[in-house]
């Protein structure tokens, strides 16, 4: 099949892997509403185009927490890629690096930041997850800013999983021959098999629900990188934000598979632009399929997007050659 764009790759992947695997990437929490209006909002939008500009040199590059890159699209954190693809993150980082792009690596991530360093030159962010033991945040934190990761994505949208009944169903957990790779050595790599989604047990288990704005500024006390906070959709929390020292906003609502019911992230963008009042740059990720999805964010006042959901079949089919 030729395949024209990025959606289509999505019917390829449910071919291709495991059902508990391709559920897992796929689903969105209960009732998807989000999963689905995170693409409806856009497809609302409209554009006004005026004619008759020259546009005959166009460019694309665009400056990120003082780094430059190809485009205004970069990499959202994903968890365990090497469920899909042996080369997993490592695809991943290749094809971001050969695109001249940003990827950001998850904390569950089943290759480590020193694994993802070393495969070469790069501009990468780290995505954490605060641990209930801040021993393992420091030292997490610490090896990624070692292993030249540039910045902190704080992702506070996840204090419990999703319910995702996808996985419930499945029993979804890690497959006994991959790792947490960055929690390997720290007895925290592995994931138990449960009575629902190993996943959640394991969230349950070891992230910290008490995280609060207090923890934004003590992460700013172990790290000298800048911390985007990746979950925002008020603008009540965009002020909280930028008071607490964040360096920018990802407006996310973790592709709808946490709170369902949420806004998509596109109709959430302009409050919180308008909160921001240009102090510091704002992002969005969710739903974004198409260069038409990209401009229309960059139409409503973000400095970039981040993309994911198709991204692992791209890896998968190209090895990570395909993403460019
Ligand atoms: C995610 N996302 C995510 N976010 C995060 O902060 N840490 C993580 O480990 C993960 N893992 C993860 C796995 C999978 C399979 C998906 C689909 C998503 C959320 C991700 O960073 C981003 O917010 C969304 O994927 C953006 O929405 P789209 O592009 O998937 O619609």
């Amino acid at each position: 099949m030729e395949v024209t764009n990025v959606t289509e790759y999505q019917a390829i992947a449910k071919q291709r892997l495991p059902k508990m695997i391709y559920d897992y990437y796929a689903s969105g929490a209960e009732d998807q509403w989000t999963l689905e209006e995170n693409r409806n909002a856009f497809a609302r939008i409209l554009f006004r185009p005026r004619i008759l500009i020259d546009v005959s040199k166009i460019d694309m590059t665009t400056t990120i927490l003082g780094f430059k890159i190809s485009m205004p699209i970069m990499i959202a954190p994903t968890a365990m890629q090497k469920m899909a693809h042996p080369e997993g993150e490592y695809a991943t980082a290749r094809a971001a690096s050969s695109a001249n792009t940003i990827m950001t690596l998850s904390s569950w991530a089943t290759s480590s930041v020193e694994e993802v360093a070393s495969t070469g030159p790069g501009i990468r962010f780290f995505q954490l997850y605060v641990y209930k033991d801040r021993n393992v945040v420091a030292q997490l934190v610490r090896r990624a800013e070692r292993a030249g990761f540039k910045a902190i994505a704080l992702t506070v949208d996840t204090p419990r999983l999703g319910r995702r009944e996808a996985d419930i169903k499945n029993r979804f957990t890690l497959p006994p021959f991959l790792t947490l790779k960055n929690f390997e050595g720290l007895d925290l790599g592995k994931m138990d098999e449960a009575n629902d989604s190993g996943l959640a047990s394991y969230v349950a288990g070891q992230i910290d629900r008490t995280l609060s704005w207090q923890d934004v500024k003590w992460l700013q006390t172990i790290t000298t990188m800048p911390i985007l906070v990746k979950g925002v959709i008020t603008a009540e929390d965009t002020r909280l934000a930028i008071q607490a020292g964040a360096a920018g906003i990802i407006v996310s609502n973790h592709g709808a598979r946490q709170l369902d019911y949420v806004p998509a992230t596109i109709m959430a963008l302009e409050e919180v632009v308008k909160a921001a009042q240009g102090r510091v740059p704002v992002f969005l990720d969710g739903g974004v399929r198409r260069g038409t999805d990209v401009f229309k964010a960059l139409a409503l006042g973000a400095s970039g997007i981040f993309i994911w959901q198709d991204l692992v079949v791209l890896t998968v089919l190209g090895g990570g050659d395909g993403v460019s």
